[in-house]
């Protein structure tokens, strides 16, 4: 199937049956996740990859009630960086010189010109972007996700805050952003799987100039 197939397969899934996916299409899904391009390959986001069924029941308390919540295979949490500092951006920008055997110098001046940039524009502002790029990994999971023939739930219907705090983000200097269902639909009790799936149409969506 191609990508578009597998993207009018999927839907949001309401209602999930509870089955287990193959650890092979978790990990696919999470390699698809991890490959995504992020704004000077910074990947300011973790993925927090969840089965534990108390866990889960805290979580669904504070994600107003979805029933996915409790009943996927697996639930991943986004969580983007609270904000850029010298010593974070550095970290990833050594690791990647030293991943490509090239000396740390390397990134310098594009460092300092990144932090030259985003430092003036205060923690929310970079909060913000970090979350951003978190968005564009949780696409490719989706994405992923459709390929394996496995349901996902996009999900920005929680209290952030309220998991930040289950999950301890601060210790990590992170932020909940998304939450995204893995398992399975639960076609006869699920009212939207039939739905017809609807998008703007193509002349309104795109604007074309020649
Ligand atoms: C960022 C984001 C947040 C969403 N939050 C929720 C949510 O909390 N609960 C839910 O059931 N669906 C949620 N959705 C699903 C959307 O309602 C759904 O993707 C949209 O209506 C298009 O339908 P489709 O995904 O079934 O094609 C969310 C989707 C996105 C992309």
């Amino acid at each position: 199937m191609s990508l578009i197939d597998n993207l009018k397969w999927r839907y949001a899934a309401k209602k999930m049956n509870g089955e287990k996916i193959p650890q092979e299409k978790l990990d696919y899904i999470l390699e698809a996740t991890r490959l995504s391009p992020s704004s000077s390959g910074l990947q300011p986001y973790k993925v927090f990859v969840i089965s534990n069924p108390e866990l889960l029941e805290k979580i669904r308390g504070i994600a107003w009630d979805q029933s996915q919540v409790t009943d996927c295979s697996h639930l991943l949490v986004f969580a983007a960086w609270d904000g850029y500092s010298e010593e974070r951006v550095s970290s990833v920008f050594n690791y990647t010189m030293d991943e490509r055997g090239l000396p740390h110098s390397t990134m310098d001046e594009y460092k300092e010109r990144l932090m030259g940039l985003y430092k003036p524009l205060g923690k929310e502002w970079q909060a913000t972007h970090a979350a951003k790029q978190s968005y564009i990994a949780f696409a490719m999971a989706i994405a992923a996700a459709a390929e394996q023939k496995v349901d996902a739930t996009p999900m920005e219907g929680f209290l952030p805050e309220e998991l930040d705090k289950i999950l301890e983000l601060d210790k990590y200097g992170l932020k909940s952003t998304l939450l995204l269902t893995l398992g399975y639909r639960d076609a006869d009790n699920d009212w939207l799987v039939n739905m017809k799936k609807v998008r703007t149409p193509k002349d309104e969506f795109f604007v074309e100039i020649d």
